[in-house]
């Protein structure tokens, strides 16, 4: 069986829950950035990870996706709001929705920290500005600067464990 874990990742979080994702992969497996990852055609299982991008992968792993075909695909992602907010269960569902083609052995979706940069940015926009800052914006912005964490790494590894067992593979 050959095992492709891949990712995108712009400031590092995604990074960090495919490196913790490695430990459990039973067999050998190639690991890289989406952005140098062989043609789909190459595995018969992909984990992908990406980073939330209004409520879409983001672009790199976006492109990436849409060309897996027929495969065994994990799906992993990290974003700022809240994983089992309407916005978190969107942007996974639609991540679902663009490897429909291929089945599904397992998913996972965590916080991750907010660039500051952009985190600044919004404070910088105008009261009345779809993405101003508010207190509950600035308390979210907080509890996902403390994201992925142990615990997320934990739980990505469990469900990918679990993901392998039921292909039968030794883990
Ligand atoms: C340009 C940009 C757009 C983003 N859009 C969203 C978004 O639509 N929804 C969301 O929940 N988080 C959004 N985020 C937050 C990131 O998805 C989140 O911080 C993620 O953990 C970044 O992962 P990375 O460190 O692997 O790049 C955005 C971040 C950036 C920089």
């Amino acid at each position: 069986m050959k095992i492709l874990l891949t990712y995108s990742s712009k400031t590092g979080n995604t990074e960090k829950v495919a490196e913790a994702i490695k430990d459990i992969i039973p067999e050998d497996f190639h690991f890289c950035k989406v952005q140098d990852a062989p043609s789909p055609e190459e595995f018969d299982v992909i984990l992908i990870g990406f980073w939330v991008d209004r409520a879409m992968p983001d672009r790199d792993a976006l492109e990436y996706m849409q060309k897996i075909k027929g495969k065994k695909v994990g799906i992993f992602a990290t974003l700022g709001a809240y994983p089992d907010s309407p916005h978190g269960r969107e942007s996974m569902q639609n991540a679902r929705d663009i490897v429909k083609e291929n089945e599904i052995i397992g998913d996972f979706i965590c916080q991750g920290k907010i660039d500051e940069k952009l985190v600044e940015m919004f404070k910088s926009l105008p009261d009345n500005h779809p993405h101003a800052i508010t207190e509950e914006k600035l308390k979210r912005y907080e509890i996902a600067s403390r994201h992925p964490n142990e615990e997320d790494f934990e739980r990505a590894k469990h469900i990918f464990k679990l993901a392998f067992k039921s292909l039968a593979v030794e883990v």
